[in-house]
């Protein structure tokens, strides 16, 4: 049977202690929602329903364009009742896997172990084995070890809390039992609300076959209900990246202090020292090597390029054998050639530097385009913005600018030029020609150093 997943999302997550939906709120950058729904897409299933209700709108908003279904869950009843709300809207007939939005670590080779284990029963659960089961509905299994009912935290006794085997929110159930396993529900228990888990009881009761395969990675299926388990998911998040990381070769000086929040490519033999953050799509080619403190989000580095530390490299596409940093601001719109060099205190924002140009000290190069071999002395300002527009720069191959320059925009720096440090360039530049700006220097004979007022 085709296969419908259902991703429970309705609840305000109370315990979040939050105004914004539980579900939206980040994993390593991204509504720990979108990582249900990744894992879920790689299934490809027919169908992908996402139960809202508590701020719904939020929750369509930042899971727009990827082909879900919404369902509406007015009053949040419970998981049964949400499954409820879904029974008009599933493609007739198919079989069904719910997820949790709040269970952002599972991978999709657990889903797809889950469903290989479900063939046959009418209902397969996935538990596991939590450190501490608190919260969790445990698994009640009869003397053969069959799984027979899913008692909540809040109904079980003290006897039953002892039990370590627990729900993961995780459930497999056959397309042609739904309607009649759902329908058999009710909210007659300590949070009258409409258990999704008793249809494992109702399955034993009326003969059905139900299974369970213990997910063997208990950090897989936490579920986040508070800030605290927020914080930890993030961290095993984090280290789970890191390890995959280490795994394609990566050098990482720590693996526990390295944050990726997004997609990083690398290449062979990439060296990360700490406390660097990734964000975005990152890609890094062989042998680049990223300093201690770095932050780069949605940028490409090519082979043999290295970031000195306290770097932030925003929106760029960096060649290779490029140098930035430290102390280098790289924001949007910036691409650097191959061989590059752009040193401490130098903040780019679209600029072109062509191969081999030089940048090094205390710069501000902004709506410029800079050919090859170029060296800009220290201090040098693009001046682009005059109060209400933006004007571009444009430094043609092998001009030189001596420090302390500003290039008023819109300006041509033509090839060959030297500019004298010191000069304010308002007009376009001769080609192979010294140009400067500077008054003569004089030494007045007049002068006196002045002297304290009584
Ligand atoms: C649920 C399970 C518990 C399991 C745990 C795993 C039930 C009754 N309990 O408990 O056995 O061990 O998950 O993490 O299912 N939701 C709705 N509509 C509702 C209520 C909840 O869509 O009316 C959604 C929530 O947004 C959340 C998910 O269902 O994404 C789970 O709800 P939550 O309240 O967190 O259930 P738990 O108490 O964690
Ligand atoms: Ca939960």
């Amino acid at each position: 049977m085709p296969l419908s997943i259902i991703i429970l999302a309705a609840g305000q997550g109370t315990r979040m202690k939050s105004k914004r939906p539980k579900v939206v709120h980040p994993v390593a950058g991204r509504p720990m929602l979108q990582h249900v729904v990744d894992t879920s897409l790689l299934l490809e299933p027919d169908q992908v329903l996402v139960v809202v209700g508590y701020e719904s709108g939020q929750i369509r908003e930042s899971m727009k364009g990827q082909g879900l279904g919404f369902v509406e869950q007015a009053q949040q009843l419970g998981t049964g009742h949400a499954l409820a709300q879904c029974l008009d809207h599933l493609n007739e007939g198919n079989d069904v896997l719910v997820l949790n939005g709040d269970g952002p670590l599972v991978r999709v080779e657990t889903l797809q172990d889950l469903l290989g284990h479900a063939s046959g029963s009418s209902v397969c659960i996935l538990s596991f084995l939590p450190e501490d089961p608190d919260g969790y509905g445990r698994i009640q299994r009869n003397d053969e070890a069959k799984v027979i009912a899913i008692v909540e935290q809040k109904d079980a006794s003290a006897e039953q809390k002892k039990i370590r085997e627990s729900y993961s929110g995780i459930v497999f159930i056959e397309g042609s039992k739904l309607r009649f396993l759902v329908e058999k529900l009710n909210n007659n228990n300590a949070q009258s609300e409409y258990y999704l888990t008793d249809v494992v009881k109702h399955a034993v009761t009326e003969g059905l076959d139900v299974s369970a395969t213990i997910c063997a990675d208990a950090e897989e299926v936490r579920g986040i209900n508070n800030q605290t388990q927020l914080a930890e998911v993030e961290r095993i998040y984090r280290r789970r990246l890191a390890g995959e990381l280490m795994q394609q070769g990566v050098k990482l000086y720590d693996p526990v202090r390295v944050d990726i929040r997004g997609k990083l490519q690398a290449g062979c033999d990439v060296e990360i020292d700490i406390n660097c953050v990734f964000e975005g799509d990152v890609k890094l080619g062989d042998n680049v090597r990223i300093g201690a403190n770095c932050v780069i989000r949605n940028s490409s580095i090519g082979a043999n390029s290295v970031i000195l530390p306290m770097t932030t490299i925003d929106g760029a596409i960096i060649g290779r054998q490029v140098s930035i940093g430290p102390y280098a601001r790289i924001r949007p719109g910036t691409e650097c050639d191959d061989g590059v060099k752009i040193g401490n205190f130098v903040e780019t924002k679209k600029a072109k530097i062509g191969t081999g140009s030089k940048v090094s000290h205390l710069s501000y190069i902004g709506d410029t385009d800079m050919g090859s071999d170029v060296n800009v002395g220290a201090g040098t300002i693009t001046c682009n913005y005059d109060g209400v527009n933006k004007s571009k720069t444009i430094i043609e191959d092998q001009v030189f600018i001596g420090s302390g320059t500003q290039l008023v925009a819109p300006v041509t720096i033509a090839k060959g030029t030297t500019i004298g440090a010191g000069s304010t360039i308002t007009r376009d530049t001769p080609a192979d020609k010294l140009t400067l700006t500077r008054s003569k220097q004089v030494s007045l004979d007049s002068w006196k150093k002045p002297t304290r007022k009584k």
